[in-house]
């Protein structure tokens, strides 16, 4: 897998699904990463873990693992990367297996998981050893996503992500958040030059806040990361990974009209709905819609109307609705 210069759509628990991945992909997202699953649950054979590290069609996807045995982790990459995993699909290949050690939830953290790593190298390392024996024998590779550090007084991300290079990670992503700081503006990204300084020789993705191309470029130039991960602009605004394209290949970036956002969103809608079936997709499909028609006139009073529809033709007659009043 190439970094440099690319843009990848990050991993949002409960948004990022295979439609929402696909759709970034077929805008120019570089790669996407499936949302965390529990490597605890993979290795019981949960059927619904496996349903959320599945990876569609025409996706270059990480799955996304979180837990802090380090046996554990790499057990539930081999099931993965063998495709011998209850309730999972492989339409593509799994692109890399990602580690998160940066997720701030309470519940996750009180576990020893997620961003609860950043103060316990030791174990964190010997997930990545671990884990790096196995994504070895598949030729595929290991990357982890941290933050900055826990907080203000423990920046640890340069040394943090040293050590796991050390241990056999092949790329670094950094939030560049404590996580104390959750997703609170604002990020520093100068935590992500520190951690391409202290690595070299691995590539480093850098995420927080990138909203646009021009952003994304300054990001890289400004810290030398290799590449960039966009989150929360992407959920309602996938046409960045569009300008980013049109930018690196010198082409103009014409913004998607009214029109275009709204017919956008109810194919990803659909696209939800098929995956989940109508009742969850109807209801996962509320704050999906809300994300495109931010901004838009007439929005909030569609995204009311949408927060009490029922079935997909009601919300299709809905947001319509809206770009009949753009033109
Ligand atoms: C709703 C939501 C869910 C998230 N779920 C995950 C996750 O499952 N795994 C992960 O590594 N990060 C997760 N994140 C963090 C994002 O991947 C990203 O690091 C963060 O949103 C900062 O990037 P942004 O400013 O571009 O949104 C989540 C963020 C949000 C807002």
């Amino acid at each position: 897998m190439d970094f440099k210069n690319k843009a990848f759509l990050a991993p949002m628990a409960g948004d990022t699904d295979i439609p929402m991945r696909r759709l970034c992909r077929s805008l120019g997202a570089d790669g996407a990463v499936t949302e965390m699953v529990s490597a605890r649950a993979v290795c019981y054979g949960d059927v619904k873990t496996g349903a959320l590290a599945s990876v569609g069609e025409g996706e270059v996807t990480a799955v996304q693992l979180f837990g802090h045995e380090p046996e554990v982790v790499a057990r539930a990459a081999d099931m993965i990367l063998s495709g011998k995993l209850s309730g999972a699909s492989f339409l593509s290949p799994v692109a890399a297996i990602d580690i998160n050690m940066g997720c701030p939830v309470k519940k996750i953290v009180t576990s020893g998981d997620g961003s609860a790593l950043m103060r316990d190298e030791k174990t964190a390392s010997a997930i990545v050893r671990e884990t790096a024996k196995i994504t070895r024998e598949y030729g595929v590779p290991l990357t982890v996503k941290i933050r900055a550090g826990w907080d203000a007084e423990h920046i640890n991300a340069p040394e943090f992500a040293y050590a796991l290079a050390e241990a056999g990670a092949d790329a670094v992503t950094v939030h560049a958040r404590t996580r104390e700081q959750m997703y609170r503006p604002f990020a520093a990204p100068e935590v992500i030059r520190r951690v391409k300084e202290a690595i070299p020789e691995v590539p480093v993705v850098g995420n927080g806040d990138v909203t646009c191309a021009e952003g994304a470029f300054e990001l890289m130039r400004s810290t030398g990361c290799d590449g960039v991960m966009i989150g929360r602009e992407a959920l309602g605004n996938p046409w960045v990974f569009e300008e980013i394209k049109c930018v690196r290949e010198g082409r103009p970036f014409t913004p998607p009209s009214g029109r275009e956002r709204v017919t956008t969103a109810l194919a990803l809608i659909r696209g939800v709905i098929e995956l989940k079936g109508e009742y969850v997709g109807v209801r996962e499909a509320r704050g999906r819609a809300a994300h495109f028609i931010k901004g838009m006139r007439g929005a909030p009073e569609v995204r009311d109307r949408i927060n009490h529809a029922e079935t997909y033709t009601e919300i299709e007659k809905i947001m319509t609705g809206l770009f009949a009043r753009e033109v």
